[in-house]
């Protein structure tokens, strides 16, 4: 257990605009910060951080928090592990309670029984038993380097059953949590534990702060069994949030605004051996939209850079409509036959593989490579239309969806019109606004106002805790963020987003108390707004009132009750209605 105290120092030396700007990037809008938010896709920057509240919002997809929020939300940390993450940055020294190495969350145990299986499976490398692993193979066979294989902290899990789980002993992990880090197996019938990986190369798989959390087991014999064996999923591990490698390359990434896509870990590991470091590898599942989008937070073009198989190739076919659904522009690098990119950066070096990013085509050309359009029938060109067509209205941006359907009619020797994209041209405004529309129809906007305007603690802030209860509002989140601001008025004597956050220990609500603090006001706007907010709240009460009153006064003359039907006016007279 993490004293309070220390906390709240590590709470003090973090600027957030500091951590989430490791992540995004982040341009200086006024008294903001603004981005293209990392948790959904946007072409327009609606992600805001504001250094004096020292919370994030996002006013598209409604995301926010304060910047452990955002480490949990955005690397999967625990709040443990953000708490220690932020107190490595300020240089500042934890001292537990209870007990060294004892960490309760279940999170926070895999990614600790991860840590300590990477080196172990280093030092296991290492062994003189070993040696022809790493020489014969690594380092003669596949050409890397020392310094290569310790960049990426390659292993090897050696030939016994129970090697991992003994050792985590030592660590305090227990055969049981690596079995839930999907490190270790349990045979239910002989009762017994045993590792995962035996007599494999392993090759971590880190997230993007660089904490290994699965890992990638390739054979070193032919024969036996899959070529490789992976993680399974767990809490920590989602395969499909994930690339391989990105946590080294995402900064050459940003810087060069493009990224090689590789298939293989190896191919990865070769491309940055030579020296290219762009890279990422969707270790050969199919692209899922959630990877697409993690680097469309890096780049807006990539090369498509897979095995000359067909394997490969139609591995990239089926990867073009995701990459251009996250906003990213194409392109498809061919390499000669044989030829994967590890092969190539190994024999070749760096400037072939220019040479190629430099020739390489677009979606269009590289569909059509083995068509021959001109000479075939109305049926196959009508489903290449259909193709190009289902393709092109995932590009949400207008001119470059434009320039997709001019050339795929060119391509195709037809009318562009027939591209006609009935409700594409709409595409982009539901993109744009989808998220907008949601959560900003999902609550009544002069609650939202009123409560947003009660952050700047307006003068009449006493009146209006006095004259509207949290009952008043439509929204029951919107209630029980009311109630908590009065609250907290009565204990600090003033509102205050940041120490709301701070202390509100649910995330959603977190969010939400961000996104209604984010909501900005102008200083000489702040009393009349506040003013004419609270009105309209207590007239529309006013009016559900009435409307209520005179239903029960109708219902009550239509039976005759004259004593009920008095007692109502008399309540409506009370009201001056
Ligand atoms: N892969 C996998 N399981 C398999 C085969 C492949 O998970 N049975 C994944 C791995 O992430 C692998 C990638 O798909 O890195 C590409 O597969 P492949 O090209 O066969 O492997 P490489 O890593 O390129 O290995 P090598 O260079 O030894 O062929
Ligand atoms: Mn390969």
């Amino acid at each position: 257990m993490i004293p309070q105290a220390t906390i709240e120092q590590i709470r003090q030396a973090t600027d957030i605009v500091e951590i989430i700007g490791e992540f995004v990037r982040l341009k200086k809008r006024g008294k903001n910060y603004t981005a293209l938010c990392p948790f959904h896709t946007e072409r327009t920057p609606s992600f805001s951080v504001s250094q004096d509240k020292q919370i994030f919002h996002c006013f598209g997809c409604g995301k926010g928090g304060n910047v452990f929020s955002f480490l949990i939300e955005h690397e999967r940390m625990s709040f443990i592990e953000a708490v220690r993450h932020l107190a490595q940055k300020s240089n500042i020294i934890i001292r537990e309670e209870g007990g060294a190495g004892f960490k309760r969350d279940l999170i926070e145990r895999i990614s600790y029984a991860n840590q300590i299986a990477v080196p172990y499976f280093e030092n296991t490398l290492r062994q003189s038993k070993y040696s022809a692993v790493l020489n014969d193979y690594l380092k003669e066979k596949r050409k890397l380097t020392d310094e290569t294989i310790k960049e990426f902290q390659l292993g090897l899990a050696g030939d016994e059953w129970e090697g991992l789980i003994k050792f985590s002993a030592t660590k305090d992990i227990s055969a049981e949590e690596l079995v839930k880090a999907g490190l270790a197996i349990h045979n239910e019938e002989k009762k017994s534990y045993y590792d995962r990986f035996h007599h494999r190369l392993m090759i971590p798989i880190f997230n993007l702060s660089g904490k290994p959390i699965a890992f990638g087991g390739r054979i070193l014999k032919k024969e036996e069994s899959a070529k490789y064996i992976n993680s399974p999923e767990t809490p920590l591990y989602q395969k499909s949030n994930v690339l391989y490698g990105l946590n080294l390359t995402k900064d050459y990434i940003r810087h060069q605004n493009y990224a090689f896509i590789v298939e293989g870990y190896f191919d990865l590991i070769s491309l940055w051996q030579e020296g290219i470091r762009n890279v990422a590898a969707s270790s050969g599942t199919a692209f899922t939209l959630q990877q697409a989008r993690l680097l469309a937070r890096f780049a807006e073009q990539v090369y498509l850079f897979f095995d000359a198989d067909s394997a490969g190739q139609k591995a990239a076919l089926r990867s073009v409509d995701i990459l251009y659904d996250a906003g990213l522009e194409v392109k498809i690098i061919q390499p000669a036959a044989g030829e994967d990119p590890d092969s190539i950066a190994r024999k070749f070096g760096p400037e072939r593989i220019e040479q190629l990013r430099k020739a390489a085509v677009g979606f269009i050309p590289f569909r059509l490579k083995a068509v021959d359009v001109s000479g075939s029938g109305i049926i196959s060109k009508e489903k290449l239309i259909k193709e190009f067509d289902s393709i092109g209205r995932k590009i949400a941006d207008i001119t470059r969806r434009t320039l997709f359907f001019n050339e795929s009619a060119d391509a195709l020797g037809v009318n562009v019109s027939i591209f006609q994209p009935s409700g594409a041209g709409k595409k982009e405004n539901r993109h744009g606004q989808r998220f907008l529309v949601v959560s900003q129809k999902e609550f009544n906007p002069v609650e939202v106002g009123l409560l947003s305007l009660l952050f700047h603690n307006p003068g009449a802030i006493d009146e209006i805790f006095e004259a509207i209860s949290p009952e008043d509002f439509d929204s029951k989140q919107l209630a029980r963020l009311y109630s908590a601001l009065i609250d907290q008025y009565r204990h600090i004597g003033k509102v205050d987003a940041r120490s709301l956050i701070d202390n509100s220990g649910d995330p959603e609500f977190a969010a939400l108390i961000a996104r209604v603090a984010s909501q900005d006001w102008l200083p000489e706007q702040v009393e009349s707004e506040t003013l004419s907010h609270a009105r309209h709240l207590t007239d529309k009460k006013k009016k559900l009132i009435r409307n209520r009153l005179k239903e029960r006064l109708a219902e009550a003359e239509a039976k005759g009750d004259k004593e009920k039907a008095d007692n109502i006016l008399e309540e409506l007279k009370s009201y001056g209605l």
